[in-house]
């Protein structure tokens, strides 16, 4: 299928839920300390997306649970909210996807639950980084797979290992579009990029081995198979005339 171009008033439209999803993220922090649930952290983000007039597009999404993803430790991603109460030295990503008048942003971020190891701390800030080195392949005429590699050489020297079995995805007017996007993948592959695309970048870093296995009990949930932790960070991206804008870093961070 063909990527599509989105108009400027699809970008609008997009840069609006996106907008709203980053918020979504940031109001949730107050809640993300020891002691509260992840079903409690969802709730609130229900609450606030119904606020907004926004709808999840998670939940109910081929039956899926949750109004965000909470992912904590070794959960790689598609973490289902329940009873899992927070604890002094997690770590936790959660991913908001909201619709907001049909049109969807998506993004997810690392949080600090209490205060967390060195070597956490370290994974966390690698795969930030990973993110940060992935925008910077988005512009015109490069292809997709510079993407996934300029993210994996980077991940890799620093002894991490990637996600292959999760990639990022075309977005705004359906949850996932094409292309699939890998955060690894051969140099100077994939189709070229070009002003009017929107898609999500989101690699998923690894301490230990890459491989995922997801939960029988729920179906969803995505952990590493060696028990080590895992961590991601999301943002919607908009290929611009000379470059790309991050439609979900609305404070700035990257
Ligand atoms: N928001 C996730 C993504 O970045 C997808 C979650 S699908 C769900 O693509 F069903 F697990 F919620
Ligand atoms: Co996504
Ligand atoms: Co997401």
């Amino acid at each position: 299928m063909a990527i599509k171009i989105k108009n400027a008033k699809q970008i609008e439209g997009i840069r609006k839920s996106s907008r709203l999803a980053a918020e979504c993220l940031k109001y949730l922090e107050e809640f993300a300390v020891p002691g509260n649930t992840t079903e409690f952290i969802n709730q609130k983000a229900l609450e606030f997306m119904t606020r907004h007039k926004a709808k999840s597009a998670t939940l109910g999404y081929n039956g899926f649970k949750g109004a965000v993803c909470t992912s904590p430790n070794d959960v790689i991603c598609h973490g289902v909210p329940g009873p899992y109460e927070l604890k002094d030295g997690d770590i936790l990503n959660i991913d908001a996807t909201t619709i907001l008048n049909g049109y969807y942003g998506d993004t997810c971020k690392m949080y600090e639950i209490g205060k967390v190891s060195d070597d956490a701390k370290d994974l966390l800030k690698v795969t930030r980084e990973c993110l940060r080195i992935g925008m910077k392949e988005c512009f015109p005429g490069n292809r997709f797979g510079n993407i996934g590699y300029a993210i994996s050489e980077y991940a890799h020297s620093k002894g991490y290992s990637v996600v292959y079995e999760f990639c990022g995805h075309g977005v705004g007017l359906k949850f996932h579009e094409d292309p699939e996007v890998s955060h690894i993948a051969p140099k100077n592959t994939g189709k070229r990029m070009r002003p009017g695309m929107i898609f999500t970048i989101e690699p998923m870093i690894n301490v230990g081995k890459a491989r995922a296995k997801v939960d029988k009990s729920d179906g969803w949930t995505a952990r590493t198979i060696d028990g080590k932790l895992s961590a991601q960070y999301e943002h919607t991206i908009l290929v611009t005339d000379n470059g790309c804008e991050a439609l979900t870093d609305v404070y700035g961070d990257f």
